[in-house]
């Protein structure tokens, strides 16, 4: 394992990202983390990250300064090379000329750390201070035209430290300097595959749950759907997957889902029929967060009464990624037990928190990875591209996709306006090159004209996104002819609809869904 200690760097999950892109495992721990505590992770190397502050200021956060002796091999990035220098002696001072975006890195010792990375090779600088007195022990690796100590090492010591970020896909070599790192100089074995993964993570949870019983709240996500089939091959019968049906999935999905788990995973599912009780909550509510309060708190209440039918349970599966291990650091341990205990259901983050008295304790097997590394177990464990793949989809599902009011009536509009759109985005390829695809229905009615008669009906928004992470996004720019056949469709076989509109709005200042 390679531990990445994080000094607050935008880009800490980011390295930790890149290591395991070389097959080798890492986490993120803390800059407090002290020296006796790293030595009983027994890592085979520490990278110390960047950071917002500067080594001098009075409130920089520094790390044990034990850990330059510990004998593992340390890779300062950034501020973190600053720290090692001035922990070891050296001097760092504001740079003449601070250095942000690309740089040509001039190598002066091809061996070790930059091995094959090439002479000239841009990498990317974001950085104010500088390195202009190098401990007792350390040479110049690399410089660029601003910074005389672009990369510097101790070899006897393993100890290295770069000015710029090999991290972001901007540094060319980046991955080079880091494989350097990893295999040549912490001597790390590419051994953090999906197989060993799925191995292991059965092994965790049967030691953890020994004989007891697990409740999961599937909702057809990757994320829930791997979890499933993890636990299942783990304790099989002890796993009870429920799947409760809000009514505001679309069409044929819940249909989906459970033939699923039926027929391919041989997973049993409970299947709760809330429709009518989600719609009968919505009944007269306009306002849009009075809607999703409405169905958090309905979620929380049959949640509550299907766990207590089926149960008692001991713990509660939850499928917490890495990312969010990372952000919420230690907020959600019980400081009694220790234990990571629920605060929220994570598929509905909007939903509020689990009643008091229904504290489960956690098992949380994907905690441990990324985004991109469910989808890699979920594709090993054979889950089909549909569900791998699958864009992302609200909570709240289809009712915060009728403004207004929702009915029966206007579900059933969107879920077949929303069907087309789905096909033909499929039919004509592009659903991978899209964040989001789907349709809005509007409460508000105009008039059309259909073979000789007068129509007066709803129009659906088409909302077609492209975007890297849901935080920024803009609409696509999908071909015209694409957007006619989606529009006739909609126009001609979902009754109700008369017209279809285009949203070109980018986020900011629109958001990804209306409401
Ligand atoms: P917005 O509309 O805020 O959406 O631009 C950003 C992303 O989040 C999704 N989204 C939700 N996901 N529960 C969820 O699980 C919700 O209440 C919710 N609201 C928005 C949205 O689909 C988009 O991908």
């Amino acid at each position: 394992m390679i531990v990445i200690i994080d000094f607050g760097s935008q880009y800490s999950e980011l390295i930790a990202r890149r290591i395991r892109e070389t097959q080798v495992y890492s986490e993120v721990i803390s800059y407090r983390t002290t020296a006796e505590q790293l030595r009983n992770l027994n890592p085979k190397g520490i990278i110390l990250s960047g950071g917002p502050n500067s080594v001098y200021d009075n409130i920089a956060p520094k790390c044990d300064p034990e850990i330059w002796h510990l004998g593992i091999p340390i890779l300062g990035v950034c501020y973190g090379m600053q720290l090692m220098v001035q922990q070891l002696g050296g001097k760092v001072t504001r740079a003449e000329r601070a250095e942000y975006g690309k740089a040509a890195l001039f190598v002066d010792d091809p061996t070790d750390l930059l091995t094959n990375v090439e002479e000239g090779s841009t990498m990317w600088m974001s950085h104010g201070d500088s390195c202009n007195e190098l401990p007792e022990g350390f040479e110049i690796l690399a410089h660029t035209d601003n910074t005389p100590c672009a990369a510097i090492a101790d070899h006897e010591k393993k100890l290295y430290g770069v000015q710029f970020h090999p991290e972001v896909v901007h540094s060319i070599c980046g991955l080079a300097l880091i494989r350097n790192f990893v295999y040549h100089i912490c001597v790390c074995e590419p051994t953090w595959t999906t197989a060993t993964f799925v191995e292991e993570s059965i092994r965790e949870i049967r030691g953890v749950v020994g004989d007891k019983r697990v409740l999961l709240a599937l909702s057809g996500g990757v994320d829930s759907s791997t979890l499933a089939f993890l636990l299942y091959r783990a304790i099989g019968e002890q796993l009870t997957c429920m799947f409760i049906d809000q009514g505001f999935m679309r069409k044929g999905e819940p249909e989906r889902l459970l033939k699923l788990f039926k027929e391919q995973f041989h997973i049993p599912v409970e299947y709760v029929n809330a429709r009518d009780r989600f719609l009968a909550q919505l009944n007269g509510i306009a306002d849009p967060e009075e809607k999703r309060r409405r169905i958090g708190h309905e979620f929380i209440s049959v949640f509550e009464e299907e766990s207590k039918r089926l149960g008692p349970f001991d713990y509660l599966a939850q499928g917490t990624l890495y990312p969010d291990v990372i952000e919420s650091a230690d907020t959600n341990v019980d400081p009694k037990t220790g234990e990571r205990v629920a605060v929220k259901i994570k598929s509905h983050h909007n939903v509020g928190g689990l009643p008091k008295d229904l504290r489960f304790k956690l098992v949380e097997p994907l905690r441990k990875l990324f985004k991109d590394e469910v989808r890699k177990v979920g594709r090993s464990i054979g889950l089909p591209e549909e569900i791998v793949r699958r864009h992302p989809f609200p909570g709240p599902g289809l009712a915060i996709r009728i403004i207004g009011e929702v009915t029966a009536e206007r579900l059933n509009i969107l879920r077949d306006a929303d069907l087309v759109v789905r096909q033909e985005i499929n039919r004509h390829e592009v659903y991978h090159d899209l964040w989001q695809a789907f349709a809005v229905l509007l409460p508000v009615r105009s008039v059309g004209v259909m073979g000789d008669k007068r129509t007066y009906a709803y129009p659906i928004v088409l909302r077609l996104i492209t975007s890297e992470d849901g935080m920024t996004a803009d609409w696509a720019r999908v071909p015209y002819d694409l957007l006619e056949i989606i529009s006739n469709r909609i126009v001609n076989e979902v009754k109700g609809v008369n017209r279809v509109v285009y949203d070109i709005t980018s986020k900011p200042p629109g958001t990804i869904e209306w409401e």
